[in-house]
């Protein structure tokens, strides 16, 4: 197993066509990527407008965002600062962000006389490219499992939701983790960061090795699987555990996830159980799996996929 994550790049993704030999090509890297890794690098062409974004952020983090958005300890919602889990970590989330009218209200509460439009324009830019291009990937993996008839269906039970985020340098006496190890408990994420040598994300790769996650380029971006499209796939796809660990330079990164509706039921079509393939996660409401980890979490218990819907857990709950 390489210790690196694979990189794929994606900057002539107009050649793709659903079918053709390069989407072929493209769509078996993906998969394979998803399948060991549970993550890759994309670099992606330059009409996304990160460098311009990432500019934009860091005049915003200079703001007095507490007295703006108030200080929410919820990391999904609003304004997080100071939260004693991930104190390096400050943090705005702009959930349902490719809905109508969400990121002007966004905008107003940052510039509320200014009538700013600039960064509106750039987030709604930055948001869609990155939209097309999960998209693109799920079509993939979709395409390579066999599931093109639940592609629709499967793309209206996410929502999406940009987090804006800035780590200081740990002081001398202080933790150098920025984010401790966890997987995510949504569908998945496309990071980025502002400047590709200021590492710090880390990626468990299936012997328990962490890997530096580099990013080998401007145009770079990080795909991760989250736990919900882990379960989808019955364990096909790899859910990779991730952490952030700082160095003495401050980090903005960006996280555009799709997470699950409200009511979404999470199931394993029946294409993918076979006598090789048991079923391993019962259906299970996608959108009530982060509130109850966070729940449990204040409490000491640290919920995991497999204790949340396991087959093998809820079976012997029962005997
Ligand atoms: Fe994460």
């Amino acid at each position: 197993m390489d210790l690196k994550v694979p990189t794929i790049d994606f900057r002539k993704s107009s050649e793709l066509e659903k079918g053709n030999e390069k989407w072929n090509l493209a769509r078996d890297e993906v998969y394979k990527a998803l399948e060991e890794y549970g993550c890759f690098e994309a670099l992606l062409d330059g009409e996304i407008p990160k460098e311009r974004l990432y500019e934009k952020l860091k005049q915003i983090f200079n703001f007095n965002l507490e007295k703006k958005f108030g200080n929410s300890q919820n990391v999904l919602v609003g304004y997080t600062r100071d939260n004693p889990r991930i104190p390096l970590q400050e943090r705005m989330i702009i959930d349902n962000v490719l809905n109508h009218g969400v990121i002007d209200n966004f905008s107003n509460i940052l510039w509320p006389h200014e009538g700013e439009t600039e960064f509106s324009d750039l987030v709604l830019t930055y948001s869609k490219k990155l939209s097309e291009f999960g998209d693109m990937v799920r079509r993939m993996v979709f395409d390579k499992l066999g599931l093109e008839n639940y592609l629709d269906e499967h793309k209206k039970t996410g929502d999406c939701l940009l987090a804006l985020i800035k780590y200081r340098a740990p002081k001398s006496e202080e933790t150098n983790v920025g984010v401790p190890p966890h997987t995510d408990k949504i569908i998945s994420t496309i990071l980025s960061q502002h400047d590709q040598h200021v590492n710090g994300l880390q990626i468990m790769n299936k012997n328990g090795q962490w890997l530096d996650v580099q990013y080998s380029s401007p145009h770079s971006y990080i795909f991760l699987v989250s736990d919900c499209l882990k379960a989808f796939t019955n364990g096909r796809l790899h859910c990779p555990t991730h952490r952030v660990i700082m160095g003495n330079e401050e980090r903005y990164s960006m996280g555009f996830s799709t997470i699950p509706k409200e009511g979404y039921i999470i199931k394993v079509p029946e294409e993918l159980v076979d006598d090789d393939h048991p079923l391993l996660y019962m259906p299970f409401d996608g959108s009530k799996y982060l509130p109850f980890y966070l729940s449990e979490a204040k409490r000491g218990i640290f919920v995991t996929l497999e204790s949340f819907c396991g087959v093998s857990v809820n079976i012997s709950n029962l005997s």
